[in-house]
């Protein structure tokens, strides 16, 4: 059994619900790590006895975000359409049939050398827990593969055969969702924990409500956890339906009525809305009002969307710089939304807070405090620990303030 401390936090955000805005901060603490779980948490004056020392030098030290909607499985590259939407083209899913295009002309290798990259990258940023979700192959074979090599990255995978009618179907929708539901559900759901569907009346690629529902009745049936992308284009039927079926997660949630925010409300327990604030800000979309949903007591959590159309960052600090700064979240609040809220919206209860026999997934700051996420926008403070260190001992970087 290897143990390890970490000492030196200058601030410890734990996230256990305890303090000012429920952030559970400790100052001056050290971490004991026994076997990737957290064994004890106190005054680094009083830390026990490990084989390992790791002193961070005054950061603070967070617990890892948690990016609970990904969809990080494809090839090809879709610049030219961003350029497009920031001179006032919308966006109504159809890229997505570009991007599937390269991806089911990708190997297995250049999709596993690209998922890797995208994995490294997202884990220097500080995220230490990946959802995946795969619908950028839309066959049988090709969706299969792609939640095969996610599982290679996380547990967290999700079967988004349902993403768009593909090009071949698009004059014949109800054989699509036969297969779907049919072959393709059967021959995934190994692979998978969820499944999720693009429920966007809005869009004339993606699904309506009856068939969302068919879907996701089938994908419970199989033993899937349900995700919903529900509301992101205009007002729509994403948002109930998700709460109706008992979803884990209802995602986007960019256009709500009251009588959504209701539903949220009253499924806090059951149901979490999953805030994408980079989707937003890819598609000149305006943001929905997340201080009015915590507000009315809906649970939330923010994710990145990291895919090749409505948002091709991996960063979750800049989602909590964005959260607050246009969806009226405090620093705190953003952060609890990306930790342990993210990590409610996955059912997990082991991760997203820094409590003993938690796994030890943390994240070092280059700052005093959680606050400068938003307070340096864009700047890359945020690491998982164990990526940091390897790079500290490559390059003995002092803090940076
Ligand atoms: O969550 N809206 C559906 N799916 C993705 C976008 C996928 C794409 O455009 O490639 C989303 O925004
Ligand atoms: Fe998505």
């Amino acid at each position: 059994m290897s143990s390890v401390v970490i000492t030196g936090i200058g601030e410890l955000v734990t996230g256990d619900g305890t303090g000012p805005d429920r952030l559970g901060i400790r100052s001056q603490a050290a971490v004991a790590v026994e076997d990737d779980m957290i064994a004890w948490i106190g005054a680094a004056a009083e830390a026990p006895a490990c084989d390992t020392v790791i002193d961070v030098g005054g950061r603070a030290v967070i617990p890892g975000f948690v990016d609970s909607h990904s969809h990080l499985v494809f090839a090809g590259d879709r610049g030219a359409e961003f350029a497009a939407r920031m001179t006032g083209q919308p966006y109504d899913g159809g890229g997505i049939g570009v991007t599937v295009t390269a991806t089911r002309a990708a190997s297995d290798d250049e999709l596993r050398r690209l998922l890797a990259a995208r994995i490294a990258e997202l884990r220097t940023l500080g995220t230490t827990t990946i959802e995946i979700k795969s619908g950028y192959g839309l066959t049988v074979a090709d969706e299969v593969r792609s939640l095969q090599i996610a599982r290679q990255f996380s547990n967290e995978t999700t079967f988004l055969g349902a993403h768009v009618v593909p090009p071949e179907y698009a004059a014949r929708r109800e054989a699509y969702v036969d297969i779907v539901t049919g072959p393709m559900l059967e021959a995934a759901a190994p692979y998978a924990r969820w499944i999720d569907v693009f429920c966007e009346p809005h869009s004339p690629h993606a699904f309506d409500a009856d068939e969302a529902r068919h879907i996701l009745n089938a994908g419970a049936a199989a033993g899937l956890g349900l995700r919903v992308h529900g509301n992101q284009l205009g007002a729509g039927p994403g948002v109930q339906l998700a709460v109706e079926l008992g979803a884990a997660s209802v995602d986007h949630c960019t256009y709500l009525n009251d009588a959504d925010v209701d539903v949220l409300a009253a499924a806090a327990d059951t149901t979490v809305a999953t805030l994408l604030p980079g989707v937003e800000f890819c598609t000149r979309s305006p943001y929905p009002d997340a201080a009015r949903l915590l507000d009315a007591g809906v649970s939330l959590a923010l994710a990145t969307d990291c895919n090749p159309g409505t948002c091709y960052s991996s960063s979750m600090p800049w989602v909590v710089s964005l959260a607050v700064r246009e969806m009226g979240l405090s620093p705190a609040q953003a952060l609890l939304a990306a930790t342990a809220g993210s990590a409610q919206s996955l059912r997990r209860t082991d991760i997203g807070r820094l409590v003993i026999g938690n796994r030890a997934d943390l994240t070092v700051l280059d700052a005093p405090s959680y606050l400068h996420l938003a307070y340096r926008p864009g700047v890359p403070i945020a690491c998982a620990l164990d990526v940091a260190i390897t790079a500290q001992r490559a390059s003995a970087r002092p803090p940076a303030f």
